[in-house]
């Protein structure tokens, strides 16, 4: 399947991802960001849009057969913040996509929907199995991201894939990222798998990349046609000489969220 994707975050980390491997899958793209995208491709789209402001996402869904929805902030901020780029960002997508007929979303949701939900015993977590227990207000905006999608669905008939991403780097920097890592190539294989399953409707998977010390079930992913490629264990030498193991005690690797959810990371130390 191919297409022109309406891309969302198109200048953010991510969306740099997807700008460079999706036209290689034979999509084409629209990229809106809030800021000028750099180095714009022959046949790629631009539009300078923010994703809160309706009638201009609209204008921009149209004709599009898709919408990979990355914008908004990537991490923990004050609630004013939060609620307006990320909360209010998403509803005007969805509801963008749906005046302008765009029959599938794919969103950036992310691991810290569920953030306190501890490490299962042995074995590896559904994402079934881990329902909304955010751990800041940046993971609320994901619950909210989710929420809104399941809505489309059900009344407007939208498909909708929520991905639950870990930790999308370049390379992982940390041993909780040895288990939470997302690496470029297949951020780009995700976002591809869940532009082309065959009517997912309203879908919510974990992103991470094929690590060997995954805890996190890639079972849904893969029945979407995701084939993860990398491994953050090419990593693990490095990173356990300097760090040490991982001690599965402490919540950093215990817990869904990691280092969101120790007492020091509280979202007083944000200023708008
Ligand atoms: N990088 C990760 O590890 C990770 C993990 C989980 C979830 N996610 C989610 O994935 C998405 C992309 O992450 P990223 O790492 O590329 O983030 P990023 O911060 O690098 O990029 C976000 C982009 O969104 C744009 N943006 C912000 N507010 C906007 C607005 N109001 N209108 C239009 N554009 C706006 C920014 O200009 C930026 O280019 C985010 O939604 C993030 O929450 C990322």
């Amino acid at each position: 399947m191919s297409g022109l994707v309406l891309l969302s975050g198109a200048a953010g980390r991510i969306g740099t991802w997807l700008r460079g491997g999706l036209p290689e899958r034979g999509w084409a793209l629209r990229s809106l960001d809030v800021v000028p995208v750099p180095d714009v491709r022959p046949g790629e789209e631009q539009v300078v849009a923010d994703v809160t402001d309706l009638a201009a996402m609209t204008d921009a869904a149209r004709g599009a057969s898709a919408l990979v929805h990355m914008a908004g902030i990537s991490g923990e901020s004050t609630w004013p913040a939060i609620s307006h780029a990320n909360i209010e960002g998403t509803y005007c997508a969805l509801e963008a996509a749906r005046l302008a007929g765009v029959p599938r979303v794919v969103l950036a949701g992310s691991n810290h929907a569920t953030g306190y939900t501890p490490r299962p015993d042995g074995g590896l977590l559904r994402e079934v199995d881990a329902p909304p227990r955010p751990d800041t207000y940046y993971g609320v905006s994901k619950v909210a991201m989710e929420g809104l999608g399941s809505l489309y669905v059900d009344r407007y008939g939208l498909d909708v894939v929520c991905l639950r991403i870990g930790s999308a780097l370049a390379e992982p920097a940390s041993t909780r990222h040895l288990s939470t890592w997302l690496s470029p190539a297949d951020a780009v294989s995700l976002v591809d798998a869940a532009l082309t399953a065959p009517s997912p409707g309203f879908s919510v998977v974990w992103g991470v990349s094929a690590n060997t010390r995954n805890w996190w079930d890639l079972s849904a992913a893969r029945a979407l046609g995701y084939e993860p490629q990398d491994d953050a264990e090419v990593y693990a030498e490095a990173l356990l000489e300097v760090h040490g193991e991982p001690d599965l005690t402490d919540p950093v690797h215990g817990r869904v969220g990691g280092e969101y959810t120790t007492a020091e990371f509280d979202a007083e130390q944000f200023t708008a």
